[in-house]
Protein backbone atom coordinates (compact mmCIF):
# COMPACT_ATOMS: atom_id res chain seq x y z
CA UNK A 1 0.00 0.00 0.00
CA UNK A 2 1.60 3.43 -1.18
CA UNK A 3 2.01 6.08 2.03
CA UNK A 4 0.00 9.18 2.32
CA UNK A 5 0.77 11.93 0.20
CA UNK A 6 2.04 14.83 2.54
CA UNK A 7 0.13 17.68 2.85
CA UNK A 8 0.58 20.97 1.73
CA UNK A 9 -0.14 24.55 3.13
CA UNK A 10 0.89 27.86 1.53
CA UNK A 11 0.73 30.61 4.15
CA UNK A 12 0.99 34.56 3.05
CA UNK A 13 2.74 37.31 5.76
CA UNK A 14 4.37 33.54 7.32
CA UNK A 15 7.23 35.46 8.25
CA UNK A 16 6.08 36.93 11.37
CA UNK A 17 2.74 36.84 14.27
CA UNK A 18 0.02 34.55 12.87
CA UNK A 19 1.34 33.29 9.39
CA UNK A 20 4.54 31.72 11.27
CA UNK A 21 3.08 30.39 13.97
CA UNK A 22 0.63 29.07 11.39
CA UNK A 23 3.99 27.67 9.45
CA UNK A 24 5.71 25.70 12.73
CA UNK A 25 2.30 24.28 13.83
CA UNK A 26 1.44 22.66 10.65
CA UNK A 27 4.87 21.64 9.86
CA UNK A 28 4.81 20.17 13.29
CA UNK A 29 2.52 18.41 12.14
CA UNK A 30 4.15 16.74 9.33
CA UNK A 31 2.90 18.97 6.42
CA UNK A 32 4.79 21.28 3.66
CA UNK A 33 4.59 24.62 4.11
CA UNK A 34 4.98 27.23 1.35
CA UNK A 35 6.13 30.50 3.26
CA UNK A 36 5.71 33.64 1.36
CA UNK A 37 6.37 37.09 2.64
CA UNK A 38 8.10 40.55 1.83
CA UNK A 39 10.43 40.14 4.79
CA UNK A 40 13.23 38.07 3.24
CA UNK A 41 15.31 37.89 6.12
CA UNK A 42 12.03 36.33 8.74
CA UNK A 43 11.80 34.22 5.63
CA UNK A 44 15.10 33.28 5.60
CA UNK A 45 15.54 32.31 9.83
CA UNK A 46 11.82 30.53 8.96
CA UNK A 47 13.55 28.14 6.90
CA UNK A 48 16.21 27.69 8.72
CA UNK A 49 14.14 27.00 11.54
CA UNK A 50 11.95 24.19 9.68
CA UNK A 51 14.72 22.92 7.86
CA UNK A 52 13.63 20.58 4.84
CA UNK A 53 9.90 21.35 5.57
CA UNK A 54 9.33 24.74 4.38
CA UNK A 55 9.75 26.16 0.93
CA UNK A 56 10.25 30.28 0.92
CA UNK A 57 9.57 32.95 -1.67
CA UNK A 58 10.19 36.98 -0.44
CA UNK A 59 7.69 38.53 -2.52
CA UNK A 60 4.93 41.23 -2.48
CA UNK A 61 1.83 40.67 -2.21
CA UNK A 62 0.83 43.68 -4.81
CA UNK A 63 2.95 42.64 -7.41
CA UNK A 64 0.53 39.99 -9.13
CA UNK A 65 3.15 38.66 -11.54
CA UNK A 66 4.55 37.80 -8.70
CA UNK A 67 1.95 36.02 -6.61
CA UNK A 68 1.24 33.83 -9.75
CA UNK A 69 4.72 32.73 -10.55
CA UNK A 70 5.07 31.61 -6.69
CA UNK A 71 2.09 29.48 -6.35
CA UNK A 72 2.89 28.00 -9.61
CA UNK A 73 6.49 27.51 -7.89
CA UNK A 74 5.43 25.67 -4.98
CA UNK A 75 2.76 23.90 -6.57
CA UNK A 76 5.65 22.43 -8.73
CA UNK A 77 7.29 21.69 -5.25
CA UNK A 78 4.52 19.51 -4.34
CA UNK A 79 3.71 17.64 -7.16
CA UNK A 80 0.14 20.20 -7.63
CA UNK A 81 -0.77 19.72 -3.89
CA UNK A 82 -2.31 22.22 -2.20
CA UNK A 83 -4.13 21.64 0.89
CA UNK A 84 -4.75 24.14 2.78
CA UNK A 85 -4.16 27.94 1.34
CA UNK A 86 -3.52 30.50 3.57
CA UNK A 87 -4.53 33.65 2.94
CA UNK A 88 -3.18 35.83 6.01
CA UNK A 89 -0.52 38.69 4.77
CA UNK A 90 -2.09 42.34 6.08
CA UNK A 91 -1.10 45.44 7.24
CA UNK A 92 -2.98 48.10 9.24
CA UNK A 93 -3.33 51.79 9.57
CA UNK A 94 -4.63 53.69 12.38
CA UNK A 95 -5.72 57.21 12.57
CA UNK A 96 -8.83 59.07 11.23
CA UNK A 97 -10.12 58.86 7.81
CA UNK A 98 -10.48 62.39 7.12
CA UNK A 99 -6.94 62.90 8.13
CA UNK A 100 -5.28 60.03 6.91
CA UNK A 101 -3.37 60.41 3.34
CA UNK A 102 -4.94 58.91 0.25
CA UNK A 103 -1.72 56.72 -0.31
CA UNK A 104 -2.11 55.01 2.82
CA UNK A 105 -5.55 54.24 2.56
CA UNK A 106 -5.11 52.83 -1.03
CA UNK A 107 -1.60 50.76 0.44
CA UNK A 108 -4.41 48.83 3.03
CA UNK A 109 -6.93 47.99 0.66
CA UNK A 110 -4.28 47.19 -2.11
CA UNK A 111 -2.38 44.78 0.11
CA UNK A 112 -5.40 43.16 1.91
CA UNK A 113 -7.93 43.46 -0.22
CA UNK A 114 -6.59 42.84 -3.78
CA UNK A 115 -3.81 41.02 -2.87
CA UNK A 116 -5.98 38.35 -0.72
CA UNK A 117 -7.58 38.29 -3.81
CA UNK A 118 -4.90 38.12 -6.08
CA UNK A 119 -3.91 35.18 -4.14
CA UNK A 120 -7.15 33.13 -3.76
CA UNK A 121 -7.75 33.03 -7.74
CA UNK A 122 -4.23 32.14 -8.43
CA UNK A 123 -4.28 29.53 -6.30
CA UNK A 124 -7.55 28.50 -7.37
CA UNK A 125 -6.39 25.99 -9.53
CA UNK A 126 -4.45 23.68 -7.24
CA UNK A 127 -6.89 23.86 -4.57
CA UNK A 128 -9.56 22.76 -7.23
CA UNK A 129 -7.15 19.78 -8.14
CA UNK A 130 -6.75 18.64 -4.40
CA UNK A 131 -9.50 17.17 -2.77
CA UNK A 132 -11.12 18.38 0.25
CA UNK A 133 -8.45 21.44 0.00
CA UNK A 134 -9.47 24.30 2.23
CA UNK A 135 -9.43 28.90 1.48
CA UNK A 136 -8.26 29.60 4.98
CA UNK A 137 -8.27 33.68 5.44
CA UNK A 138 -7.57 35.78 8.32
CA UNK A 139 -9.96 38.26 8.18
CA UNK A 140 -10.38 40.66 12.21
CA UNK A 141 -12.39 41.37 14.70
CA UNK A 142 -12.63 44.56 12.74
CA UNK A 143 -15.07 42.86 9.99
CA UNK A 144 -17.58 42.07 13.40
CA UNK A 145 -18.34 46.02 13.33
CA UNK A 146 -16.22 48.57 11.36
CA UNK A 147 -13.64 50.01 14.30
CA UNK A 148 -13.20 53.88 14.99
CA UNK A 149 -9.92 54.87 14.19
CA UNK A 150 -9.29 52.02 11.83
CA UNK A 151 -11.73 52.43 8.81
CA UNK A 152 -9.85 51.46 5.51
CA UNK A 153 -8.21 48.14 7.61
CA UNK A 154 -12.06 47.41 8.98
CA UNK A 155 -13.34 47.79 5.45
CA UNK A 156 -11.18 45.88 3.58
CA UNK A 157 -11.29 42.95 6.43
CA UNK A 158 -15.31 42.98 5.84
CA UNK A 159 -14.51 42.53 2.11
CA UNK A 160 -12.64 39.83 3.03
CA UNK A 161 -15.01 38.36 5.19
CA UNK A 162 -18.13 38.91 2.37
CA UNK A 163 -15.41 37.00 -0.15
CA UNK A 164 -15.19 33.73 1.86
CA UNK A 165 -18.97 33.55 2.59
CA UNK A 166 -19.23 34.03 -1.31
CA UNK A 167 -16.62 31.57 -1.77
CA UNK A 168 -17.86 28.77 1.06
CA UNK A 169 -20.60 28.36 -1.38
CA UNK A 170 -19.33 29.05 -4.79
CA UNK A 171 -16.14 26.32 -4.46
CA UNK A 172 -18.02 24.04 -2.59
CA UNK A 173 -19.27 22.73 -6.60
CA UNK A 174 -15.12 21.86 -6.68
CA UNK A 175 -15.10 20.49 -3.81
CA UNK A 176 -13.08 23.26 -1.89
CA UNK A 177 -13.86 24.91 1.75
CA UNK A 178 -13.69 28.01 2.26
CA UNK A 179 -13.16 29.63 6.06
CA UNK A 180 -11.78 32.54 7.60
CA UNK A 181 -10.66 33.49 10.92
CA UNK A 182 -11.71 36.30 12.89
CA UNK A 183 -9.45 37.37 15.78
CA UNK A 184 -9.61 40.05 18.63
CA UNK A 185 -6.14 41.24 19.16
CA UNK A 186 -2.94 39.43 18.74
CA UNK A 187 0.21 39.77 20.73
CA UNK A 188 1.93 40.18 17.44
CA UNK A 189 4.21 42.81 15.49
CA UNK A 190 1.28 44.88 14.29
CA UNK A 191 0.49 45.74 18.14
CA UNK A 192 1.86 48.89 19.26
CA UNK A 193 3.38 48.89 22.90
CA UNK A 194 1.40 52.09 23.83
CA UNK A 195 -1.55 49.71 22.44
CA UNK A 196 -0.29 46.42 24.05
CA UNK A 197 -0.39 48.89 27.59
CA UNK A 198 -4.14 49.84 26.87
CA UNK A 199 -5.35 46.20 26.27
CA UNK A 200 -8.18 44.51 28.84
CA UNK A 201 -6.71 41.47 30.82
CA UNK A 202 -9.89 39.80 30.32
CA UNK A 203 -13.27 39.89 27.82
CA UNK A 204 -13.00 38.75 24.21
CA UNK A 205 -10.49 41.59 23.74
CA UNK A 206 -7.44 40.29 25.88
CA UNK A 207 -4.44 39.86 24.18
CA UNK A 208 -3.71 36.35 22.25
CA UNK A 209 -0.58 34.61 21.61
CA UNK A 210 -0.44 34.01 17.91
CA UNK A 211 -0.39 30.44 18.70
CA UNK A 212 -3.90 30.48 19.86
CA UNK A 213 -4.74 31.54 16.35
CA UNK A 214 -2.47 28.88 14.50
CA UNK A 215 -4.45 26.21 16.58
CA UNK A 216 -7.63 27.63 15.46
CA UNK A 217 -6.47 27.35 11.50
CA UNK A 218 -5.81 23.98 12.48
CA UNK A 219 -9.43 23.24 13.83
CA UNK A 220 -10.95 25.06 10.24
CA UNK A 221 -8.55 22.56 8.29
CA UNK A 222 -10.80 19.80 10.68
CA UNK A 223 -13.61 21.43 11.03
CA UNK A 224 -16.28 22.72 8.74
CA UNK A 225 -18.02 26.34 9.96
CA UNK A 226 -17.08 29.59 7.69
CA UNK A 227 -16.22 31.69 11.18
CA UNK A 228 -13.73 30.57 13.51
CA UNK A 229 -13.21 33.29 16.47
CA UNK A 230 -10.64 33.71 18.46
CA UNK A 231 -11.38 33.93 21.01
CA UNK A 232 -14.55 32.15 21.40
CA UNK A 233 -16.20 34.96 23.18
CA UNK A 234 -16.41 36.89 20.10
CA UNK A 235 -18.84 35.09 18.27
CA UNK A 236 -21.90 36.88 20.86
CA UNK A 237 -20.52 40.12 19.82
CA UNK A 238 -21.14 39.27 15.90
CA UNK A 239 -24.66 38.08 16.95
CA UNK A 240 -25.02 41.70 18.22
CA UNK A 241 -23.46 42.83 15.95
CA UNK A 242 -26.12 41.23 13.21
CA UNK A 243 -28.94 42.17 15.19
CA UNK A 244 -28.28 45.49 17.08
CA UNK A 245 -25.39 47.09 15.94
CA UNK A 246 -25.83 51.04 17.17
CA UNK A 247 -25.73 49.08 20.95
CA UNK A 248 -21.97 47.98 19.75
CA UNK A 249 -21.34 51.71 17.94
CA UNK A 250 -22.92 53.29 21.24
CA UNK A 251 -20.91 51.48 24.11
CA UNK A 252 -17.52 51.42 21.95
CA UNK A 253 -15.88 49.04 24.09
CA UNK A 254 -13.39 50.15 26.41
CA UNK A 255 -11.39 51.57 23.20
CA UNK A 256 -11.13 48.08 21.66
CA UNK A 257 -11.40 46.97 18.05
CA UNK A 258 -15.50 47.43 18.00
P1 LIG B 1 2.52 40.69 11.54
O1 LIG B 1 2.84 42.10 11.20
O2 LIG B 1 3.35 39.98 12.54
O3 LIG B 1 2.46 39.79 10.23
C1 LIG B 1 2.04 40.27 8.98
C2 LIG B 1 3.00 39.75 7.93
O4 LIG B 1 2.53 40.17 6.64
C3 LIG B 1 4.41 40.30 8.10
O5 LIG B 1 5.36 39.25 8.10
C4 LIG B 1 4.58 41.23 6.91
O6 LIG B 1 5.92 41.30 6.42
C5 LIG B 1 3.65 40.60 5.88
N1 LIG B 1 3.24 41.58 4.88
C6 LIG B 1 2.68 42.79 5.10
N2 LIG B 1 2.49 43.43 3.93
C7 LIG B 1 2.93 42.59 2.95
C8 LIG B 1 3.01 42.68 1.55
N3 LIG B 1 2.61 43.80 0.88
N4 LIG B 1 3.52 41.64 0.86
C9 LIG B 1 3.96 40.54 1.51
N5 LIG B 1 3.93 40.40 2.83
C10 LIG B 1 3.41 41.41 3.55
O7 LIG B 1 1.01 40.76 12.06
P2 LIG B 1 -0.06 39.62 12.35
O8 LIG B 1 -0.83 40.09 13.50
O9 LIG B 1 0.54 38.27 12.36
O10 LIG B 1 -0.99 39.76 11.04
C11 LIG B 1 -1.40 38.65 10.26
C12 LIG B 1 -2.85 38.89 9.86
O11 LIG B 1 -3.66 38.88 11.03
C13 LIG B 1 -3.11 40.23 9.18
O12 LIG B 1 -3.98 40.03 8.08
C14 LIG B 1 -3.80 41.04 10.26
O13 LIG B 1 -4.64 42.00 9.71
C15 LIG B 1 -4.57 39.96 10.98
N6 LIG B 1 -5.01 40.27 12.32
C16 LIG B 1 -4.13 40.68 13.29
C17 LIG B 1 -4.58 40.98 14.56
C18 LIG B 1 -3.65 41.45 15.64
O14 LIG B 1 -4.15 41.95 16.67
N7 LIG B 1 -2.35 41.31 15.51
C19 LIG B 1 -6.00 40.87 14.92
C20 LIG B 1 -6.84 40.40 13.84
C21 LIG B 1 -6.35 40.13 12.60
Amino acid sequence: MSAAPQRAILISGAASGIGRATARLFADRGWQVGAIDRDAAGLASLADELPGACWTRPLDMTDRDAVIAAVADFGDATAGRLDVLHNNAGIDAKGAFADMAWDTIAAVVAVNLVGGMSLIHAALPLLRATPGSLCLTTASASAIFGQQGMAAYSASKHALRGLTEALSVELAAYGVRAADLIPGIVETGMLSEQERAMLPKEGPFRPISADEVAAAAWAAWEGNRVHWFVPAELAPLDLEARTQPEGIRDRRIGGSPV
